[in-house]
């Protein structure tokens, strides 16, 4: 049987990125015979650091964001990291077995470590081996992310791989990754060559669920475009980011592919295309923001939750902890 594992930092809001790129997917893929584990991932929210208060908020806000886009606590374990602490000791042993040069090559740290790597946290130099603990540790085999995210799950395969091989077993799975069709990396509104972020400075490159109708049209209307008018192949793509960009979006929304898009829309402007694809943002954002709002207004509900996917998850992860604590030859198996 399939299981499914996959992690969103509690850091800022959900944008449209993290939505059309995985959780609109994670929702899709709760299915009958199919094992569903989604995880508010807080000991990686603080590897740049958080107060404390802002942390616990993020972690509500976030769990309200899922359930609204349709993350069942029936059909799925909807839990925070931290509370289960196999995923931390996991890590542990994991850190034993990646090798320094695999963690020199994460694109990931040189991005968010800029300039100062020197000074940036050990933890977020060794993110990427906690995240393969996160999958591993309940022997998921698919994991639904956007293509930022390629490169930690190829490093995930990798620890899997060398730890079978040096004890011998055939114990982990090597997890692959599951991308959207379209919109497997949403990019900036203002920049069609970097993605959108919880981290830009600037609100305007990203949607927001939480935006209301009038945001949405506002940052829609002022998205970089360029004055050709839209192509009739993807091929004539290649070099209009931001034109692609907006396509891709309206293609997710729709559940088309770019072409069936361009088919539909070869010819005409973007002062034309852009209010029609703003209308279908709001008509999907709408009734998640106000379904977020209702949620979030209900603490005691979502921290129910959130602690009934934890004790679910430890339940999952208890008998491979002990199995792999065997396997090493560590006392308490
Ligand atoms: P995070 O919190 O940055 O993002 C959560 C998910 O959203 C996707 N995403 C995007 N997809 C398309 N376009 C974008 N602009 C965009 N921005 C974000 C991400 O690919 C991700 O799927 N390291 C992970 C969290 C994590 C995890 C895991 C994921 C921790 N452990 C185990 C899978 C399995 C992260 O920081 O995601």
């Amino acid at each position: 049987m399939d299981r499914i594992f996959s992690g969103i930092q509690p850091t800022g809001d959900v944008h449209l990125g993290n939505y059309l790129g995985a959780i609109r997917n994670w929702a899709k893929m709760q299915q009958d015979g199919i094992e569903t584990i989604y995880c508010l991932v807080d000991l990686h929210a603080i590897t740049q650091w958080q107060p404390p208060a802002t942390l616990r908020a993020n972690v509500l806000d976030m769990a309200s964001a899922l359930l609204a886009c349709g993350i069942s606590a029936e059909k799925s374990v909807l839990f925070v990291q931290s509370a289960n602490p196999h995923h931390s000791e996991l890590a542990w042993i994991f850190s034993t077995v990646a090798r320094i040069g695999w963690l020199n090559r994460m694109t990931q740290f040189k991005e968010k470590a800029g300039k100062h790597k020197e000074n940036a946290s050990v933890g977020l130099y060794t993110y990427p081996v906690l995240m393969a603990a996160d999958i591993l540790v309940y022997h998921a085999n698919l994991v639904p992310v956007g293509d930022d995210q390629l490169q930690h799950l190829e490093l995930a395969r990798d620890i899997a791989q060398k730890f079978n091989h040096d004890y011998e077993q055939d114990f982990f799975p090597l997890p692959e990754a599951r991308l959207q069709q379209v919109a497997t990396r949403v990019m900036s509104l203002r920049d069609g060559n970097s993605k959108m972020s919880k981290s830009d400075p600037s609100d305007m490159t990203r949607i927001l669920l939480k935006d209301n109708a009038d945001t949405i049209a506002q940052k829609i209307k002022k998205a970089k475009t360029d004055a050709l008018p839209l192509p009739d192949s993807s091929d004539r793509l290649e070099d209009r980011a931001e034109a692609r960009n907006l396509l891709a979006i309206y293609a997710a929304l729709d559940g088309q592919t770019l072409q069936g898009v361009l088919d539909e829309w070869a010819g005409k402007n973007f002062s034309d295309f852009k209010p029609i694809l703003a209308d279908k943002l709001i008509a999907h954002l709408a009734p998640i923001s106000q379904k977020m709002n209702e949620y979030a207004s209900d603490e005691t509900e979502v921290m129910n939750i959130l602690a009934k996917g934890a004790q679910k998850a430890t339940t999952l992860s208890a008998p491979i902890m002990s199995k792999m604590r065997e396997i090493v030859g560590l006392q308490g198996s």
